[in-house]
């Protein structure tokens, strides 16, 4: 089931329910003094389990608005969000964090790490707050140290590894909880070329093993990490195939596609 997911890409195919589906989804920020500014306008797509999916797009376009509505640290003005088939557009703060906590790793362009305290207590911290006990999370951060490849670092700070680690450490932190999907914003663009080679390898074997992976990039070796793209452009979806088949030069007719459907749409109303 998965490998067929992941064949298609897009798994319009599949009786498998989505594991993330975004429904015409609306962000507008509200400013003071009257103003406001819509930067997400009717996005939808549905992203299944097991795929690997970059979300692209130029800087200002929306990527970071996005993905902090699908991370659940933000709520759309409108629309739907679909996690798991349980609606969680419209939920409080609290239910959100407890969302995030039980459901989804994320990861940040600049590691986010307490640089006050031990690699082992960032990644434990999670834990925390669902009362694990000290030597469980121990426990579990130097397995997960393990699995991102720091075994032995657990007791250092994060000023005495490098940016590399450090967002090793970050990606570890983001699995401690055994998260289903793991979103990830610009995750290499504070790294080095070779650097953001093993990130992004580490990213794939998570995948392999079965976690989902939506990850904002825009670069483009990056994205070619991802069988999937999803191309947003001032706000709104310009592209959604696979990667290949964009760098093929599908984008086009993506484009053309979305016009017939919502013209066929239109003439149907
Ligand atoms: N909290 C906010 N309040 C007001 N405007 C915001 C906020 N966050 C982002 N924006 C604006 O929304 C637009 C999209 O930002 P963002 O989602 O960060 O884009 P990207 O990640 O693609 O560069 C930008 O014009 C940005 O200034
Ligand atoms: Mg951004």
């Amino acid at each position: 089931m998965l490998q067929k997911n992941k064949l298609n890409g897009l798994s319009a195919n599949t009786v498998q329910k989505p594991v993330i589906e975004v429904i015409d989804i609306c962000k507008t920020y509200f400013m003071s003094g009257g103003l406001s500014q819509s930067v997400l306008k009717n996005i939808n797509f549905k992203i299944f389990t097991g795929e690997f999916v970059a979300i692209m797009g130029p800087s200002g376009s929306g990527k970071s608005t996005l993905m902090n509505i699908l991370g659940c640290l933000d709520r759309p003005t409108s629309g739907d969000y679909l996690l798991s088939g349980d609606n969680v557009a419209k939920k409080d703060d609290t239910a959100l964090a407890r969302v995030r906590g039980q459901n989804i790793g994320f990861v940040f362009q600049n590691f986010n790490l307490l640089m006050k305290r031990t690699i082992a207590d960032n990644v434990s911290l999670p834990l925390i707050y669902q009362n694990v006990s000290e030597a469980e999370r121990r426990e579990r951060a130097l397995k997960m140290l393990e699995k991102v490849g720091l075994t032995g670092y657990a007791d250092r700070l994060p000023s005495q590894i490098s940016g590399g680690m450090q967002q090793r450490v970050a990606i570890a932190r983001a699995l401690i909880n055994n998260p289903s999907i793991i979103f990830a914003d610009e995750p290499t663009g504070n790294l080095d070329s070779h650097t953001s080679d093993e990130i992004m390898n580490l990213f794939t074997l998570l995948n392999k093993q079965g976690i989902t992976v939506v990850l904002v990039t825009h670069e483009e070796d990056v994205a070619d990490y991802a069988d999937r793209m999803i191309k947003i452009t001032d706000g709104r979806v310009s592209y959604d195939g696979l990667r290949k088949s964009y760098q093929a030069g599908a984008e086009l007719a993506y484009q053309e596609q979305v016009k017939q459907k919502t013209f066929v749409e239109r003439e149907a109303k």
